[in-house]
């Protein structure tokens, strides 16, 4: 599956918390996006699993067993154990969409590097490893081997989503670093009101410190989980575009920067069938499912396939 140029554009579906939609917005943008294409072939998309509860997976390969050596849990421990060269699963050299069935094989252009069990003991090493956080180089030295499975990545793949885990491990860390955009769900309710300030002020604080010209920016803040004719989530719904966010752009001016040009979307609305079609290991834009939800998500895939890349000062600094 060789893409033309420019390499792909990778983005991280990130909130510290858990539960707020993160994995179900992640996976459906992806087939969203492999259901879309350029004109002439459908877009290319990888799904990379970065949480170790694996909520991703499950979803997406269903009773598929999972695959020992297609995942980021083997490609790190490769890693942390000194070994030269990593060697990378096939599948994120875009080679193997038939051993990787990813919703039973609708989407060919769609695949998945796995999440693995053995992910939260790598976290916790890489951790005591790496425990320096305020040392720059020691930080990117850290993210280098998300770096190399990104780099290999864009060549294959029109788009490059990060399904982050519901914490700032240093693997979310790496994502936000790697990513050129970041889209963050939150439920409209007061309790995210505060998530969503710790998100944007944890962000914020590590793209000033690692990759301050880079442009990466929050380009959206979906909605989620919310029902239309609930009082509670409109006046926050409102609250969130009239007051909150510019309260957050005025904290500092990389907040400003960070937030330039957010989009709030309408996100997916709470639906019974969305919960069923998460149960079922099968995608919002699966033929059956319902017209509400897919008209909701197509929104949200039509604005990312209209965003223009990140204006980077300095490209190196995109990583
Ligand atoms: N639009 C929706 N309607 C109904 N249930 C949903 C919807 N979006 C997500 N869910 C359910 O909410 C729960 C949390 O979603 P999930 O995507 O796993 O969140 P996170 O990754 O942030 O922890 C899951 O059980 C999921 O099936
Ligand atoms: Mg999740």
């Amino acid at each position: 599956m060789q893409k033309s140029s420019p390499p792909g554009r990778a983005i991280a579906v990130i909130n510290l918390k858990g539960g707020v939609g993160k994995t179900t917005l992640a996976v459906n943008l992806a087939a969203g996006l492999a259901n879309r294409s350029d004109g002439t072939r459908n877009y290319s998309v990888l799904l990379v699993d970065l949480d170790s509860q694996a909520s991703a997976t499950s979803y997406m390969l269903g009773e598929t067993p999972l695959d020992p050596e297609n995942n980021i849990q083997h490609i790190l421990a490769q890693w942390m154990a000194g070994k030269q060269p990593v060697v990378l699963p096939e599948n994120i050299t875009g080679r193997t969409s038939a051993r990787n069935p990813v919703f039973n094989g609708t989407w060919p252009n769609l695949h998945l590097l796995q999440a693995f069990p053995g992910l939260r003991e790598i976290e916790y090493g890489a951790y005591i490893k790496f425990a320096s956080k305020s040392d720059v180089l020691e930080r990117k030295k850290h993210y280098s081997i998300l770096q190399f499975v990104l780099e290999n990545a864009r060549q294959d793949y029109d788009y490059i989503i990060f399904d982050c885990p519901p914490n700032y491990n240093w693997i979310a860390a790496g994502a936000v670093q790697m990513a050129d955009d970041l889209i963050v769900p939150v439920i409209p309710d007061f309790l995210s009101t505060n998530g969503l300030r710790d998100l944007v002020l944890t962000v914020s604080e590590d793209i000033a410190m690692l990759s301050p010209r880079s442009g990466k920016r929050i380009r959206a803040i979906a909605l989620m989980l919310w029902e239309s004719n609930n009082n509670v989530y409109s006046q926050y719904i409102r609250d969130l575009r009239e007051e909150q966010l510019t309260r957050l752009r005025n904290t500092s001016p990389h907040i400003k920067e960070l937030l330039r040009d957010c989009e709030i979307w309408d996100g997916l609305t709470r639906r019974v069938l969305v919960q069923k079609l998460v149960q079922t290991y099968r995608a919002i834009v699966s033929e059956d499912a319902g017209q509400v939800s897919r008209s909701e998500l197509d929104k949200m895939v039509d604005s990312i396939l209209e965003w223009k890349r990140p204006e980077a000062e300095n490209v190196e600094e995109r990583g």
